[in-house]
């Protein structure tokens, strides 16, 4: 019989991370059962199906459709669907991916009805708990059975935390599997074009931590700064709705000056990789984009305090600045002016981790 696996997504960084797993399996029809469940946290077409359709992905067998809410109403929402769904028709094995929140919200509830869990992307920690990912990471890896490690970083944290060596596997960073299955296709992307800018003569922006676009004094003094840098070398900034939301609320639209900075829509998958991969500099607070950056060896700004992604610092082309408008401007000033920083490709970053997971979850049901 087959293993019946549910993978649960829910946004848009989980996509990537799901694609090249359900490719895997449906390679091996004897042996996998695989059903994507999206809960649906992520529901704007640019920040979901648009990704299906670039990547290919099947669509979700089952679709929550819990949409937005606060922490404890989408996660309570994600819950009790799944626990429906899961009562009735429970799989041999979950897989989760990241650290959004359904992302715990299927660990919860999978571990109270003792359906084995395995995590893609384990052992990641910012050791900033006022992060509502940091919550979900902790959480997610404590309730795991099999934890699939992306970077060093991953197994040093999870065997501080007492975690079981026999439960944890490094096998390397799935989303770059799909960035490499992805590349030639991007390339072929017009947005550049599109937007009338050239390689190498502008600068990529991505800004959706609510450490930074929640607070009007912060999200105001970091637009100061861009304006800034943007007079330099332009910025073309993918505007996710949650930023959006707030510089409106805030009326920080008008304090941005349109020749330095140009907002856009979010983009889908390829035009994003295209976007940076041929950028002179990128400068991001998210998680995955310091990932990406680091493979394609593009200069990356992270505009946190911290990250859980320590290799793409140690061994990439990533600095972390802070969120102090003072240290992103030298920053940039100095990447700009020639000294950007380049770095190597992390260990298994190689487009084969999710042959690695199955062939590890494959030997697991043995
Ligand atoms: C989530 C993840 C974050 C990830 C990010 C990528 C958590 C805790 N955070 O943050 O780790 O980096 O996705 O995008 O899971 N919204 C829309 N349309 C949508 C989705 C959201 O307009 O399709 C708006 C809603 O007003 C919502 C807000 O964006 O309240 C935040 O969305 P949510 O999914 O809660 O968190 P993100 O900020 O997107």
């Amino acid at each position: 019989m087959p293993k019946r696996l549910d993978l649960v997504v829910g946004a848009r960084p989980n996509f990537m991370k799901a694609a090249p797993l359900m490719e895997e399996f449906r390679k091996q029809p004897d042996k996998f059962q695989p059903r994507l469940i999206h809960s649906g946290q992520h529901y704007d077409a640019k920040l979901s199906q648009l990704f299906f359709d670039e990547l290919k992905m099947p669509q979700p067998d089952v679709y929550l459709g819990v949409g937005s809410g606060t922490h404890a109403v989408q996660t309570a929402k994600i819950m009790t669907s799944l626990e429906e769904l899961w009562i009735k028709q429970p799989p041999d094995m979950i897989i989760v991916f990241g650290d959004v929140n359904s992302t715990m919200a299927a660990a919860i509830v999978a571990a109270k009805l003792c359906i084995k869990i395995a995590h893609v992307e384990a052992g990641l920690r910012s050791f900033d708990i006022a992060m509502p990912e940091e919550i979900n990471r902790i959480v997610t890896d404590r309730l795991s059975d099999i934890l699939f490690i992306s970077e060093p970083s991953g197994t040093i944290n999870l065997k501080n935390e007492g975690v079981p060596d026999e439960k944890t596997v490094f096998v390397g960073n799935i989303m770059i599997d799909s960035l490499i299955t992805h590349l030639e296709a991007a390339r072929k992307s017009t947005l550049l074009d599109e937007l009338g800018i050239r390689s190498k003569q502008y600068i990529a922006m991505t800004m959706h931590r609510p450490a930074n676009v929640d607070n009007e004094e912060i999200l105001s003094s970091l637009i100061t700064v861009f304006n800034q840098i943007g007079k330099v070398c332009p910025i073309i900034f993918p505007c996710h709705p949650r930023t959006k939301k707030n510089m409106e609320a805030f009326g920080l639209f008008d304090k941005m000056d349109s020749k330095a900075i140009r907002v856009i829509e979010p983009l889908g998958y390829l035009d994003f990789l295209r976007l940076q991969s041929e950028a002179r500099l990128v400068l991001t607070d998210s998680g995955g984009i310091q990932e990406e950056t680091t493979y394609l060896n593009i200069p990356c700004i992270t505009m946190r305090e911290n990250t859980e992604r320590p290799v793409t610092v140690e061994v990439g082309s990533n600095i972390i600045t802070g969120v102090d408008p003072q240290k992103i401007l030298e920053a940039a000033q100095k990447s700009l002016g020639g000294k950007s920083k380049s770095g190597r490709i992390p260990e298994k970053w190689d487009g084969k981790t999710a042959f690695r997971i199955v062939e590890y979850l494959s030997d697991y049901f043995d």
